[in-house]
């Protein structure tokens, strides 16, 4: 079936808005906030104020690089949750407002859905049924995805997700916000030489607030021995922790594919950007003989397309949102 549809993602820090024709990406625009680097974390408030000023330059961009004009849009896909309030209630809001003035339906989409879905954006996508490693700042989940619209949570973070471990854990070692993209780049210039205890959690849950603490007392106790010590050992710090993060992760996946027998394995969201886990997913999926799907960078941290990519399929099938659907938090 054929739709054209306009795609908007304001779950978080980046404002962003893709089109879609057809199942196919013609745009994906993204606005960071380096707004909240200097806090060392997203500030809500200044999150939702910098969306309500980005959103309209953001969705302008994406219909010109789409060569798509407004009257072609047949639908509006937005983030409705899960994610934080007042920054959905922006992008929800103008969903709502721009479609009423276009006559057209809106279609709310899960955030964590998408993050899946985003596969969907490039060729070659995985069959049915798939395992994916949902990896974000927000969440960290193994999900068995049956459809597009059917996935099954089996394991998920008991506190921290992935990407806030590396984000606390970094702040802890004085980088700047997020510190997963950091940690990564200085990963390549060090060696996992201090080792760091593995969470033992049962099935396919993860918890990573154990590693945070054991890293915050393995600095105050070396910093006391040596102040240089985060000086000289920043890169081999950032390789220990990137190992460990990378190694639990990739041990929970190795047991859900026995565990289900899928041999389809995919992984999504900002932290399937980072170069140990793609290159130890390879690694791993040549050995056990999977079928391995790893993102473009532009389809692994938030993104419009996979909202559009999400909303599509929703679409073709008929779903529509009511005018007086509300974001979700979580
Ligand atoms: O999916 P995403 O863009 O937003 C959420 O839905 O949360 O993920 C953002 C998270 C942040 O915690 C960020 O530090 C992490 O993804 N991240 C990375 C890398 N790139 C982004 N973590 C490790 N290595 C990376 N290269
Ligand atoms: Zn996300």
């Amino acid at each position: 079936m054929s739709a054209t549809i306009l795609a908007l993602e304001t779950s978080c820090d980046d404002t962003a808005a893709a089109v879609i024709r057809d199942g196919a990406v013609l745009s994906n625009v993204v606005a960071g906030q380096a707004v909240h680097n200097r806090y060392g974390g997203v500030v809500p408030e200044v999150a939702s104020r910098a969306h309500q000023a980005n959103i309209i330059p953001v969705v302008h961009q994406a219909l010109q690089e789409a060569g798509v004009r407004m009257s072609e849009l047949e639908a509006i896909a937005f983030t409705q949750g899960p994610g934080l309030l007042g920054s959905l209630m922006v992008g929800t809001s103008f969903a709502k407002g721009l479609a009423l003035s276009l006559d057209i339906p809106i279609i709310g989409v899960n955030h964590m859905q998408a993050h899946v879905l985003a596969h969907f954006a490039e060729e070659p996508h995985p069959p049915f049924p798939f395992l994916c490693l949902t990896v974000s700042g927000g969440h960290t989940q193994i999900v068995h995805v049956h459809n597009f619209g059917a996935m099954t949570v089996l394991g998920e973070t008991l506190d921290d997700a992935a990407g806030e471990a590396f984000d606390k854990i970094g702040k802890m070692m004085g980088l700047g916000y997020p510190a997963g993209p950091l940690i990564d780049r200085r990963a390549r210039l060090g060696k996992p030489v201090f080792a760091f205890p593995e969470a033992a959690v049962d099935g396919l849950d993860f918890s990573f607030s154990g590693l945070k603490t054991a890293v915050r007392y393995f600095l105050r106790e070396q910093t006391d021995k040596d102040p240089a010590f985060l000086e000289t050992q920043l890169d081999n710090m950032c390789a220990s922790i990137q190992h460990n993060i990378v190694g639990t992760l990739l041990k929970k996946l190795q047991k859900a594919a026995v565990q289900t027998g899928v041999q389809h394995i995919a992984i999504a969201g900002g932290v399937s950007a980072n170069a140990a886990l793609r290159a130890g997913l390879t690694e791993l999926g040549s050995r056990l003989g999977w079928q391995t799907y790893i993102p473009a960078f532009e389809f692994c941290t938030d993104n419009a397309a996979m909202i559009g990519i999400a909303g599509y399929h929703r679409f073709i099938h008929g779903e529509r949102t009511a005018m007086d659907a509300v974001p979700f938090a979580r």
